[in-house]
């Protein structure tokens, strides 16, 4: 049986009379990597920071675990174990890994020298525990030495750190060329192997396509189709798929798509 880690039902958010969110449903369920995909402005930020309690739902439900929640918001979301990891915002450049891994979250100073240790080898684990492979990057290494994947690699450990169950990745491999974006996937994959969920936001369809279980379409602040990944053969495919969500009047002649339309599940 799955278990349904979170999930958000009839969800809206308005900015007077502009809603960002028209009704979303969407949930993630445990050990499992949604892929968040939409054009500029179908509201995946919105959405995200709603789920992190940084935003306030006009209206809706949020179910933690099966159970609803009232009076959302940061701790609440804290307490249900989700982290949002925001591109390049998270990290203290010119700190250690071990420093950012901690940062906010130090203990007590009382037994200062025995808490460092300690954390060096707890940053150790978590390096070992996403699959850091490296050799040449020990706990004490300078995040502004890292690489951009493993730049992510360290946000994601910290979030580890703080037992999160649901991690969301805003966009990590947005700016990163293939080898980072594949270091990003190996921490992804790490991740899941884990049993905790992801939520993947990303732009490049190719990307998502590569590395999501399931993959939600946002379109001007809905839900307009999810599907999961053993439905669609190809990243084209997901394209495809799209291409029809947002030019729905373009309809292709091709002869498969009463087929794929009926797989697509369009909601
Ligand atoms: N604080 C705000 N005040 C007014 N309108 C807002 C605010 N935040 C978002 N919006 C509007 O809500 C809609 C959804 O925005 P959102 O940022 O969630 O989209 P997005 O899917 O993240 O887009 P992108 O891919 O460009 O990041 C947009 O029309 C945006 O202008
Ligand atoms: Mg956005």
């Amino acid at each position: 049986m799955t278990e349904r880690l979170i999930e958000l039902r009839d969800i809206t958010k308005s900015y007077g009379n502009v809603y960002a969110l028209g009704g979303v449903n969407l949930h993630v369920d445990k050990g499992e990597v949604v892929g968040l995909l939409g054009d500029n402005g179908a509201g995946k930020s919105t959405l995200i920071k709603i789920l992190a309690g940084a935003v306030k739902p006009t209206d809706g439900e949020i179910l933690v675990r099966g159970k609803s929640v009232t009076g959302w918001n940061a701790a609440r979301s804290r307490e249900a174990g989700i982290e949002t990891v925001f591109q390049d915002r998270a990290l203290a450049v010119q700190q250690s890994i071990v420093r950012n891994i901690f940062m906010g979250n130090e203990q007590g100073n009382r037994l200062g020298f025995l808490n460092l240790k300690h954390e060096i080898a707890e940053a150790g684990r978590l390096m070992r525990e996403i699959g850091f492979t490296s050799k040449v990057f020990t706990p004490n290494s300078i995040v502004g030495q890292l690489s951009g994947g493993e730049r992510q690699g360290v946000a994601i450990a910290r979030a580890i750190y703080k037992q999160a169950d649901l991690i969301i990745l805003d966009e990590p491999t947005t700016a990163l060329s293939l080898t980072e974006t594949a270091k990003v996937f190996h921490f992804v994959r790490q991740v899941r192997a884990s049993g905790r969920s992801i939520l993947f936001i990303g732009h490049n369809i190719h990307h998502v396509y590569d590395i999501a279980d399931r993959f939600v379409v946002m379109d001007r602040g809905k839900v307009a189709m999810q599907i999961s990944r053993d439905k669609v053969k190809t990243a084209e495919e997901l394209i495809w798929f799209m291409e029809q969500i947002a030019h729905p009047e373009h309809k292709s002649q091709n002869a498969k798509e009463p087929a794929l339309k009926r797989k697509a599940g369009k909601l």
